[in-house]
């Protein structure tokens, strides 16, 4: 993945636990590079062991750190980031979420390199959203959570997200239902 995203696992882990800890998750991992170039790919196994290796030092499952990862991604690294990016995607939860595949065409002009996940909304009841979400990689189902999560805050929408199935290879879809707040509803 671009540097982009080892840069805001970096910054989520200095913000919540100091250098001194993300220097042990760093070592551990093998990673033995001073810092990430934003616009630099980098292999999809450096993201992975930092996040195994995190999973150790903090003594937290991988899950919760991709769940937090996702939040603090749209929190921190989109909406201070890329704020033009995401107000151009929508102003509610629902319309977001439907444009996530043409935000990443956009980011792809800026990452030539990007192999973006993609994703599909349909509004199943009032207030009750289900996504599919297809990616050439495995097991960051648990990421798509605190992103929806993220949003929720973002759009200051309450959100509850649930997994109603992982993806077992890449490329199959895993599906989610996200029930969101009265403030989205029409009267
Ligand atoms: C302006 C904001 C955003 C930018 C600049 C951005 C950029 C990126 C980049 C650079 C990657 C790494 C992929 C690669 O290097 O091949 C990525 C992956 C990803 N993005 Fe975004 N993104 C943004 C917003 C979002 C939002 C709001 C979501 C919410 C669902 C999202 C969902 C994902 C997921 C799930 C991945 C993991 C890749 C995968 O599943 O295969 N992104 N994005």
């Amino acid at each position: 993945m671009y540097g982009l995203v080892n840069q805001a696992v970096q910054g989520m882990v200095i913000a919540g636990f100091g250098e001194d800890v993300w220097d042990r998750i760093k070592r551990d991992a093998g990673v033995d590079l001073e810092a990430f170039i934003s616009m630099e790919s980098y292999d999809d196994s450096i993201t992975y062991s930092l996040v195994k290796s995190g999973s150790a030092i903090l003594n937290m499952p991988p899950e919760a750190i991709l769940r937090a990862f996702g939040e603090y991604w749209v929190l921190e690294t989109a909406a201070e980031g890329y704020p033009e990016l995401m107000q151009a995607a929508g102003s509610t939860l629902s319309e977001f979420i439907g444009n996530l595949d043409q935000l990443h065409s956009r980011v792809l002009m800026t990452f030539p390199e990007l192999r973006p996940p993609s994703f599909k909304c349909k509004e199943v009841n009032p207030g009750e959203l289900s996504v599919t979400y297809i990616s050439d990689r495995v097991g960051l189902e648990p990421m798509v959570v605190g992103l929806i999560e993220g949003l929720g805050k973002h759009f200051k929408t309450p959100v509850e997200v649930s997994m109603v199935n992982t993806s077992a290879e890449p490329s199959a879809p895993a599906e989610f239902l996200v029930r969101y707040g009265a403030t989205e509803r029409p009267e």
